[in-house]
């Protein structure tokens, strides 16, 4: 990248996070599944790193991952020293991901979503592939009517709640939270139709 090259959103989207509390569907995964005490948890699309601080706080092996190259550094600064021998990062982009290491609990943020349709598809399969018996799932997912569903069609992914039901199919669905309201976000109002989920595979 050059001097003058702009931020991604995403990087700009990400150093804004710094202030914010830990999002309370991580809290509550963490809260569900116990002290990690040394089990794996994956954080797929990191950003910040706030949820993987709050991981390895709780006692998980984390592995996060982003493509976002500034991610190494933020989460190599904010990680507390004792916690950095049980921290790995991975700098990849999600339609690239062949696998991922076997892992007693997946958090995924406000992140699985920006992916085309085909891509969500396969890398769910990856995700899948990735959970342990007794692992736990702890995801956002965008619904069709989401606002971003009016521009992003086909660059992001939508899903109607049948198929996003589906998706969890042979896990007990401890959480499925539907929201579907006017609110904001990074770039201003929108329409917000997310499916907050928490899911557990059979031991
Ligand atoms: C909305 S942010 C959420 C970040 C963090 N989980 C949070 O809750 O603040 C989306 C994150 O996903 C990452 N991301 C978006 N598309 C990606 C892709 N195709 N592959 C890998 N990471 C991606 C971005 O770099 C960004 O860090």
């Amino acid at each position: 990248m050059s001097d003058t090259a702009e931020p991604s959103i995403w990087a700009t989207y990400n150093a804004a996070q710094s202030d914010r509390a830990v999002r309370p569907l991580c809290l509550e995964v963490i809260e569900l599944a116990g002290p990690g005490n040394g089990r794996t948890a994956i954080d797929l699309g990191c950003g910040l790193g706030r949820e993987t601080d709050a991981l390895l706080g709780a006692g998980w092996r984390t592995h996060a991952v982003d493509w976002e190259e500034g991610t190494r550094a933020n989460l190599t600064a904010s990680t507390a020293r004792e916690h950095r021998e049980r921290l790995t990062i991975q700098i990849a982009g999600f339609a690239e991901l062949a696998d991922l290491p076997g892992a007693d609990l997946v958090y995924s943020g406000y992140s699985l979503p920006y992916i085309a349709p085909e891509d969500f598809a396969r890398l769910w399969g990856v995700l899948r592939a990735a959970l342990r018996p007794g692992a736990w799932c702890a995801v956002n997912l965008l619904g069709d009517r989401d606002s971003y569903a009016q521009t992003e069609t086909g660059t992001y992914t939508f899903l109607p709640e049948p198929e996003a039901r589906a998706l969890f199919d042979g896990m007990e669905l401890v959480k499925f939270e539907v929201e579907d309201r006017d609110g904001n976000a990074f770039g201003g109002p929108k329409h917000w139709h997310l499916y907050n989920v928490i899911a557990r595979l059979p031991e």
